[in-house]
């Protein structure tokens, strides 16, 4: 196996690469309609801090393993752990996080691509056609479209990764990455002058205790720490795919809290955007996945400027979720580059057809298998419960475990390895915290996630 590993091209092009990774569907299309069902400000203020007290920690467990061991999930812990133990044999369940999230993720990318190519021409903008039969043509009438449009997605992905780390990924994802979040805040800028802005705002950011009990405080906390793993997209081995490629000129520390906040930043700016809009225009926040395609294509057709204003929301939707698509592409190409010792090329060539063939069941969810309801749920609902309340909770206890006991690669590395660069380091304060607390609440999230 070759020992020469690529590396990112500068510290920018990392850390917006990794933002990109998290900052996607999970902040603009999941986050707004999870907080409006679950209480808003309060919500938030949960999110926040289960986001910086427990998220945070978990992300500095995947960057710092993919940092020292120059290895994506496929060869890392073979490469960090103590002689004889077993760690590696969780790299498949691990791995299998970001593989089924692979089979529903491209297909909402696909139909964002196909919503934004509709805006852009206009032909969804017809008002004859509400917006409610425009969505169920596109997934019930004519799902071969979301087929087509998830390929095409898959397709620029396969491309992005194709050129490698510097010149594809990081070329693609630092411009992305800056346009998005100067569209969030025209966006928002926008937003705020609405009629109904104000009754937003004060839903987003104005806590309310009333009709608050003990089970919908427990569904509300485990909805924020469900939407916590989520976006950052930790307990999939992406993080630590990226981070394989990182220099160790800072600490990650540092770079943890900087990914967080812009993640947290992306999530808030579109709050405000979809709370306001929704509000100005009567739509409830909790109307649940179907909120972004049915209610902003209403809310398109009928605003002034609506062509332009929904040609940039679909434009910032789709780079919002390729980015974190391209992070989940690249994690299972790079775990079969290092488990099997296969070259880029015949990883991606792999990779695109096995996604290619996964996403079936997703794109015809609501057509011929409508009937197919796991547990009651349609078959892109059970993906993602399996997904994130299972698969990426599993992994980020792993990875906590491996890095804070002395069975796996141990604190004392752990810690250096996080402390070595510039910048902000952990004390010893947090040292105790992070050791006993966040195996602890993991575990606890595993747990309501299974029974709540
Ligand atoms: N964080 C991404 C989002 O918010 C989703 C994701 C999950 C990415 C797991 C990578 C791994 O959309």
């Amino acid at each position: 196996m070759s020992t020469e590993r690529e590396q990112f091209g500068s510290r920018l092009g990392v850390i917006l690469a990794i933002a990109g990774s998290a900052v996607g569907l999970g902040n603009i299309w999941r986050f707004p309609y999870i907080a409006g069902e679950n209480g808003g400000a309060l919500f938030i203020i949960c999110y926040v801090i289960i986001l910086f007290c427990i998220g945070l920690p978990i992300l500095m467990t995947e960057l710092s393993i993919g940092r020292a061991a120059k290895k994506s999930v496929g060869y890392a812990f073979e490469t960090l752990e103590p002689k004889g133990t077993k760690w590696h044999y969780f790299k498949y369940l691990i791995i299998a996080g970001g593989v089924l999230i692979c089979a529903y993720y491209p297909v909402i990318t696909g139909n964002i691509l196909y919503y934004l190519c509709g805006v852009v021409d206009g032909s969804l903008l017809d008002k004859g056609i509400s917006a409610h039969d425009q969505y169920q043509d596109l997934v019930v009438e004519n799902s071969y479209k979301t087929v087509c449009f998830s390929l095409i997605a898959i397709l620029f992905c396969a491309c992005c990764s194709w050129f490698g780390i510097k010149k594809g990924i990081e070329t693609v994802t630092k411009p992305l990455m800056f346009l998005l979040f100067i569209f969030l805040v025209v966006l928002c800028g926008y937003s705020l002058t609405l009629d109904g802005a104000s009754k937003g705002l004060e839903l987003f950011f104005v806590p309310n205790f009333e009709d608050m009990t003990l089970k919908s405080f427990l569904n509300m906390f485990h909805a924020a720490l469900g939407q916590v793993f989520f976006t950052l997209g930790v307990g999939a081995g992406t993080i630590l795919a990226y981070a394989s490629y990182m220099k160790k000129g800072q600490s990650l520390f540092n770079e943890s809290i900087i990914i967080a906040s812009l993640d947290t930043i992306a999530a808030i700016l579109a709050g405000v955007i979809i709370f306001s809009i929704c509000t100005s225009y009567s739509i409830s926040v909790g109307a649940g996945p179907v909120l972004v395609f049915e209610s902003m294509l209403t809310i398109f057709k009928e605003m002034p400027g609506g062509h332009l204003f929904g040609s940039v929301f679909f434009l910032l939707l789709f780079a919002a979720a390729i980015t974190s698509f391209i992070s989940m592409y690249e994690s299972t190409n790079s775990f079969m580059i290092d488990s099997f010792n296969v070259s880029r090329k015949t990883a991606i060539t792999i990779n695109t057809i096995l996604v290619g063939v996964l996403i079936l069941p997703a794109c015809f969810a609501s057509s011929f298998l409508a009937d197919v309801k796991p547990f009651g749920m349609d078959i892109i609902s059970f993906e993602d419960f399996i997904a994130s309340n299972v698969l990426l909770v599993g992994g980020a206890f792993i990875f906590s475990l491996f890095c804070f006991t002395r069975y796996g690669w141990g604190m004392r590395r752990f810690i250096r390895s996080v402390n070595s660069g510039e910048g902000v380091k952990l004390s010893r304060f947090t040292i105790g915290y992070i050791k006993y607390a966040i195996p602890m609440f993991i575990f606890i999230v595993f747990v309501l996630g299974l029974i709540v």
